[in-house]
C-alpha cells in the first residue's frame, strides 16, 4: 500500500465549548500505488480536513491521532518541517478548487514553475525551462513557450488549473490529491481537466486521492470509491458496485439525489423521491449518538440511535458500510 490510514481523528479547539470539536472520526482507508480513490460526500463531511491533515496542514489549533498514518514508508504524524519539505510536493501533491488562490498573481508562470522544479531537483534554471514547456505541453496548453511567460490573470480557469496539474506532477509524485479540482470550472472544462488527471494517472503510475461533492464525476473516473458524512466513513468498495449496489442509505439517498438517478431499480425504493437529501448534517454539538445519519434517514430504527454503529465488510467484494440495516443487493439490469 502507497498510503495506509487507520483510525484518524481530527480535533479542533473550540472558543465556543470546553469540548474540541471531533471533526474526523476513526476514519480509515488506504491507496495503492496507481489507483484513483474516489472521495465524495456532502459540504462539512471532513474531506479536506482529512487531507491537509495527512499533509501535516492544519492549524495549531488541531489536534490529529491516528493509530497508523503512513505514506511510502513515511510515518506522516511523526515528521518534522525539514523532512515535510522533502515529501511534500516531491512525493505527494495537492491541487485545490481554485487555481487563482494556489498560484501568485504578481510572478510569471515561468517563475513559479522553475522555482517549483528547483526546490526538488537539482538543474540548471534552462533544463528546469525546458521541462516547464514539456510539462505545459503534457497538460495540454497550447503554444507553451509563449504560455510560460504569462501571468496567472491573464490564463482562463481551465488553463490555470492545467498550469497548476502541470507544477504539481513535474516532480513525478506517487500520490497527487485533488480537492475540488474542477469545482470552480464550467461542464466542458471539467471533463477535460479530470480526462487529463485520468490521463496522468495512468501515464506516471500516479495513485490520485480525487475528492469531489459529485457522485457522477468518480463513478467515470475511480477505481474506488469512499463516502464520507459528518466527519465518518459511511461506506466504501470498488466503485462501479458500489454505485450500482449501495448499501448504505446515505449513498442510496446521494444516488437518488442526482438527476435521472436510477432510484427505481433499487429494491427498497424511497417512499418519496426528492431532489435533495432532507435536513443537514448535524452540527458538532448536536451529533447523535448513535448513526450520524440517523435524523435524515428513512429506514432508522430504535436501535440505530443507540449506540455508535460499527463498520460491517461485506466480502469476497471489499465493501465496507457503516449501517446495521443495509440495503439488500439487487441486480440492476
Ligand atoms: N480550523 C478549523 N477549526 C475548526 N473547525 C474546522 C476548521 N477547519 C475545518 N473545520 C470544520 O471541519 C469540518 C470539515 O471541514 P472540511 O473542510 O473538511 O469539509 P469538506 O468535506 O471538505 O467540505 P466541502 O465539500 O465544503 O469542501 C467542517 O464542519 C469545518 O467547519
Ligand atoms: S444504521 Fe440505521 S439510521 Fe443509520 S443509516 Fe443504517 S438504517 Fe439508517
Ligand atoms: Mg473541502
Amino acid at each position: 500500500m502507497l498510503l495506509e490510514v487507520e483510525n484518524l481523528n481530527i480535533h479542533f479547539k473550540s472558543d465556543r465549548s470546553k469540548n474540541p470539536i471531533h471533526a474526523v472520526r476513526d476514519l480509515s482507508f488506504s491507496v495503492k500505488q496507481g489507483e484513483m480513490l474516489g472521495v465524495v460526500g456532502e459540504s462539512g463531511s471532513g474531506k479536506s480536513i482529512t487531507n491537509l491533515a495527512l499533509m501535516g496542514l492544519l492549524p495549531d489549533s488541531s489536534l490529529v491521532t491516528a493509530k497508523k498514518a503512513e505514506f511510502n514508508g513515511h510515518n506522516l504524524l511523526s515528521l518534522k518541517d525539514k523532512q515535510w519539505q522533502k515529501i511534500r510536493g516531491r512525493e505527494v501533491a495537492m491541487i485545490f478548487q481554485d487555481p487563482m488562490t494556489a498560484l501568485n498573481p504578481f510572478l510569471s508562470v515561468q517563475f513559479q514553475m522553475v522555482e517549483t522544479i528547483k526546490a526538488h531537483m537539482d538543474i540548471s534554471k534552462k533544463d528546469a525551462i525546458d521541462k516547464s514547456i514539456e510539462l505545459l505541453s503534457l497538460v495540454g496548453i497550447p503554444s507553451p513557450k509563449d504560455r510560460l511567460k504569462a501571468y496567472p490573470f491573464e490564463l482562463s480557469g481551465g488553463m490555470a488549473q492545467r498550469v497548476m496539474i502541470a507544477m504539481a506532477i513535474s516532480t513525478n509524485p506517487k500520490l497527487l490529491i485533488a480537492d475540488e479540482p474542477t469545482t470552480a470550472l464550467d461542464v466542458t472544462i471539467q471533463k477535460q481537466i479530470l480526462d487529463l488527471i485520468k490521463m496522468l494517472q495512468e501515464r506516471q503510475n500516479m495513485a490520485v486521492v480525487l475528492v469531489t461533492h459529485d457522485l457522477g464525476v468518480v463513478s467515470q473516473y475511480s477505481e474506488r470509491l469512499q463516502v464520507m458524512y459528518a466527519g465518518e466513513v459511511v461506506e466504501s468498495g470498488p466503485t462501479k458496485d458500489l454505485i450500482s449496489h449501495p448499501e448504505h442509505p446515505y449513498t442510496h439517498a446521494l444516488l437518488g439525489s442526482r438527476p435521472g438517478a436510477l432510484v427505481d431499480n433499487l429494491r427498497r425504493v424511497p417512499k418519496t423521491i426528492l431532489p435533495s437529501i432532507p435536513g443537514i448534517v448535524p452540527s458538532f454539538n448536536e451529533r447523535p449518538i448513535g448513526c450520524q445519519f440517523s435524523p435524515r434517514c428513512e429506514f432508522v430504527t430504535p436501535e440505530c440511535q443507540r449506540s455508535p454503529i460499527p463498520i460491517f465488510e461485506s466480502e469476497p467484494a471489499h465493501r465496507e458500510y457503516r449501517c446495521i440495516h443495509p440495503i439488500e443487493h439487487v441486480v440492476i439490469k
